[in-house]
């Protein structure tokens, strides 16, 4: 059995003062032992993640990594930089990169190569677009953003992977996949992932992203092949948060 994992976005927000109070207020009100959870904070912050999560059972992680493992690459942050302060997770792909910053899945490949190299766990995100979803391109989008990594990666190295579905339609918009299109979608990147190692496969989260909400949760979490959330808006309230994770548990 997948154990269920819902991991936080903080995004670009947060400040030293907000961001203590949010993982107080976390790991104040933790209750459940059914579901692992996680934050991804601002690289600034990940210092303060691990000064005041070190001891709890919540996991933390960066947004981001170099494709580098070090070097004349001014401003880029190494994935042996992350393990050094103790982070378990990392995003890779997540669709604002890829749009905002142009990174290709070539990049995002190059990426999880690295972020496995140092034993971090990549959080792989893909999804499609509003226009590629209408246009009856959603499976041909994520395959290719999926495959891009699969090519590059060992076959030992599947199961340290999570992925994240995260239709980019549904990031920050209130419009959340229903329950059945984010379902159909994962079941066919485990479909993939099997392809290519099946128990490997049967292993491995697939989180849903977009939109996620306490009141959507449990249900999209209850489907077969969804193991979890990355939430985005909802994890920057403590009680939002945790309902979360407690509807996956
Ligand atoms: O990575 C999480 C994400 O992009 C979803 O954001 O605000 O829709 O939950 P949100």
């Amino acid at each position: 059995m997948r154990r269920k994992l819902v991991i936080g976005n903080w995004k670009m927000n947060g400040n030293r003062a907000a961001n203590s109070a949010l993982l107080s207020g976390i790991a104040a009100g933790l209750t459940s032992t059914g579901a692992d959870c996680a934050v991804c904070a601002p690289a600034p912050y990940l210092a303060q993640c691990q000064a005041e999560l070190a001891g709890t059972s919540i996991g933390w992680g960066a947004q981001d990594l170099s494709a580098h493992a070090g070097g004349a690459y001014t401003g880029e942050v190494a994935a042996g930089m992350l393990v050094d302060f103790g982070c378990r997770y990392v995003l890779v792909g997540h669709s604002e990169r890829r749009a905002y910053h142009h990174e290709s899945s070539a990049l995002v490949a190059q990426k999880t190569v690295a972020a496995l190299a140092a034993g971090l766990t990549p959080v792989l995100c893909i999804g499609e677009t509003l226009e590629e979803r209408e246009a009856g391109r959603t499976a041909a989008v994520v395959g290719e953003q999926l495959g891009a990594v699969l090519a590059a990666i060992a076959v030992a190295d599947l199961a340290r992977l999570v992925l994240a579905y995260e239709p980019v339609w549904a990031i920050g918009t209130g419009r959340t996949a229903t329950p059945q299109m984010a379902q159909d979608v994962h079941q066919l990147l485990r479909a993939q992932l099997a392809g290519v190692d099946p128990v490997a496969a049967a292993g491995v989260q697939i989180l849903y992203g977009g939109s996620m909400k306490p009141d959507n949760a449990k249900e999209l979490m209850a489907q077969a092949d969804i193991d979890g959330g990355l939430i985005g808006g909802a994890a920057l309230k403590a009680a939002d948060f945790l309902a979360i994770i407690s509807a996956a548990a």
